[in-house]
């Protein structure tokens, strides 16, 4: 298993530019399933989630290229609609394929998702949505087969705005007779990018960003070039690489607006922060206070960039209490912070963060993507030495971090 080793106390200084949207990649690269042709795809990530989508669709008959930071698909010769066990349990994200290929196909074949290790992470809204679209799906032997004569527009509810329900759903519905609404839909910024896709490729999809989305059902998705947005996680990772160092760092290619939430929360705790366009200038204080997060649906305080914050506000200021709402178990990494000297008490779904002068360096574990990266920061921050274990995780959602970080001053170093 790869580990980090940190030496802390290193400000970071320079510029740093961001990578293509995780989230935003994954699904499109599902949707290229719906086109009969050639899709380019570019400023994709080079992340191991992305391999592992790329596994997927050639599994699934696709011929997939990699030119610099283009993926090119091409999914003329499609010939599977089941997606192996072995490539499920790689990656949850490969769920996002189940609309793609009910869409063409009429069919699809899965193994049951599990949970993980921020939660149960169920896909009942998923299969509502699916299901209201004509799919009848059947689960046996652990897994779960969708199958549909013609796909339906239809008037859909989702309980709650799930990103991954409502990705899926829109895909689907681009190829369903008729007209398809999704009430209450996910307004991630992802689900944006993907809109654009679609409709590149021909769909006609409106409303995304905001909480109803309105599908017509087209018969065919021709080939396209594309451009995945920035990833606004690895963006707001750095805003707090810098904050946390003490540093001075400017983040390029950055959208703004898809971070006010972690802008307006670094702000409210002292960070010195310009925002010139398309990048971020962060000019670390000597100290900061203590501010409450709420983790939220989109446009709220991504849960995503929780489990960072709480590493900020660890040496900060007075109190600060961290809620999550949006995942079950997805506090873990308050242990291994306390393990550097953090004083975090978990109350719930709260995480009572008292600030503390300073961490210090020790081993921990990087317990899911995100709470990798807060140890990272904690590791930067911290007195000593620190080591990261577990970092495939973290693997999964930054791209180059050791290359990127020591760029900017970090004595950081992994041994696979
Ligand atoms: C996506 C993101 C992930 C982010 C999350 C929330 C990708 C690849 N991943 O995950 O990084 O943390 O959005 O912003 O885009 N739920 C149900 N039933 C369902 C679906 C979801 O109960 O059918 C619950 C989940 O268990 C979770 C909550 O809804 O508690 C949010 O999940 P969802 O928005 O679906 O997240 P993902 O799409 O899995």
């Amino acid at each position: 298993m790869g580990r980090f080793l940190i030496e802390g106390g290193k400000k970071l200084e320079g510029e740093v530019k961001v990578s293509g949207a995780k989230n935003a990649v994954l699904p499109i690269l599902a949707g290229t399933v719906l086109s009969q042709g050639e899709c380019r795809i570019g400023r994709v990530p080079k992340l191991r989630d992305v391999k592992v989508m790329k596994e997927v669709l050639e599994s699934l008959g696709a011929v997939v290229k990699e030119e610099n930071d283009e993926m090119v698909v091409d999914s003329s010769n499609l010939d599977s609609y089941e997606i192996a066990d072995s490539l499920m349990r790689k990656m949850r994200a490969t769920v996002f394929l189940m609309g793609p290929l009910v869409a063409r196909f009429g069919q699809v074949k899965i193994s049951q998702p599990g949970g993980c290790s921020i939660g149960p992470r169920p896909i009942d809204l998923h299969l509502k949505g699916l299901k209201a679209l004509g799919v009848e799906f059947v689960q046996k032997h652990g897994c779960l087969e969708g199958k549909a004569k013609n796909l339906k527009g239809a008037e859909i509810h989702l309980d709650f705005p799930s990103v991954g329900a409502t990705e899926n759903i829109m895909m689907a519905a681009t190829r369903a007779k008729g007209k398809t609404v999704i009430y209450n839909a996910a307004r991630e910024p992802e689900i944006v990018d993907l809109q654009n896709f679609l409709n590149r490729l021909g769909a006609k999809v409106r409303g995304a960003g905001t909480d109803v989305i309105k599908i017509k059902g087209v018969d065919k998705l021709k080939s396209i070039d594309y451009q995945v947005i920035p990833d606004r996680i690895e963006a707001g990772t750095f805003l707090v690489a810098s904050a946390i160092t003490k540093g001075d760092l400017i983040v390029n290619d950055i959208i703004p607006e898809h971070i006010e939430s972690v802008i307006a929360k670094l702000v409210e705790a002292g960070v010195n922060l310009q925002v010139d366009g398309d990048k971020i200038r962060v000019k670390g204080n000597i100290s900061w206070d203590g501010v409450n997060i709420k983790t939220l649906p989109y446009p709220g305080f991504a849960t995503d960039m929780q489990a960072q914050l709480m590493t900020f506000l660890s040496i900060a200021k007075g109190t600060s209490v961290v809620t999550e709402t949006i995942f079950e178990n997805r506090l873990k990494h308050a242990d291994e912070l306390r393990r550097m000297g953090a004083n975090i008490k978990i109350e719930g779904n709260s995480a009572i963060v008292q600030g503390v002068n300073k961490l210090s360096g020790t081993t921990v574990e990087a317990t899911d993507l995100r709470a990798g990266a807060a140890l990272v920061l904690a590791g930067l921050a911290a007195e000593g030495e620190t080591i990261v274990e577990n970092i495939y995780h973290i693997d999964r959602g930054y791209e180059r971090l050791t290359e990127k970080l020591s760029n900017l001053g970090a004595q950081i170093s992994r041994t696979d």
